[in-house]
């Protein structure tokens, strides 16, 4: 896997199989603008990266968009560990991007959120879930494979990943 320089990808931790957080979820609101805040503090400038393809963000691009939808993964304090942005493309398809607080990976909130994005994408009757990855990024890609993504295409320095959807998909892999 390459290296994102965070702790929990340098070292052996446990896979989210064995430490699995207890979440709720949540759909963004603007008004959530201050935990958004807060959670963008907690990120490290690599996963940043990961999850922007740039550094140059804003955390409001955190908030839903007129096309999206974003959900929080709340931790038992109520605390955001984890946003999915998801924007609608066409009738069928929908764009997905995540992001796990930098101190809080490898414990299984990527699969859930992912999980509930599936889920989601379903019950509004998408067809398919597709993400944009950096090649390097191999932790999504690996995440993404395990819930169904497939590779189909590439510029170079983006990986086109794609999940066919049911209504039941997000429930059999989360
Ligand atoms: C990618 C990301 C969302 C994964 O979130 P996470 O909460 O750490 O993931 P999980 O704990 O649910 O792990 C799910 C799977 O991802 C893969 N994975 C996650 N971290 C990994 C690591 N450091 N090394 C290898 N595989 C890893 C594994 O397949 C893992 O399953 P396993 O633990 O059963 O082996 C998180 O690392 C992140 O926020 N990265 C920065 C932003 C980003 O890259 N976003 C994607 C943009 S599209």
């Amino acid at each position: 896997m390459a290296d994102n320089g965070t702790a929990a990808a340098e070292t052996d931790a446990p896979t989210s199989a064995l430490i699995r957080e207890l979440l709720s979820f949540k759909e963004l609101r603007p008004c959530d603008e201050e935990a958004c805040r807060v959670f963008f503090g907690r990120l490290d400038v690599c996963d940043i990266r990961m999850r922007f393809a740039s550094l140059h963000f804003s955390m409001r691009l955190f908030l839903p968009s007129p096309r999206g939808i974003a959900f929080a993964a709340l931790d038992a304090a109520e605390e955001i560990v984890g946003v999915a942005n998801l924007v609608h493309l066409d009738r069928h398809i929908a764009e997905i991007a995540l992001i796990v607080r930098s101190d809080r990976q490898r414990r299984g909130i990527g699969r859930q959120l992912l999980a509930q994005a599936l889920r989601w994408a379903g019950d509004q009757g998408f067809s398919h879930l597709l993400g944009y990855v950096l090649r390097e990024n191999q932790r999504m890609r690996a995440l993404a494979r395990t819930m169904g993504f497939r590779s189909v295409g590439t510029d170079g320095l983006l990986i086109e990943m794609r999940c066919p959807i049911s209504r039941t998909t997000g429930k059999e892999r989360g």
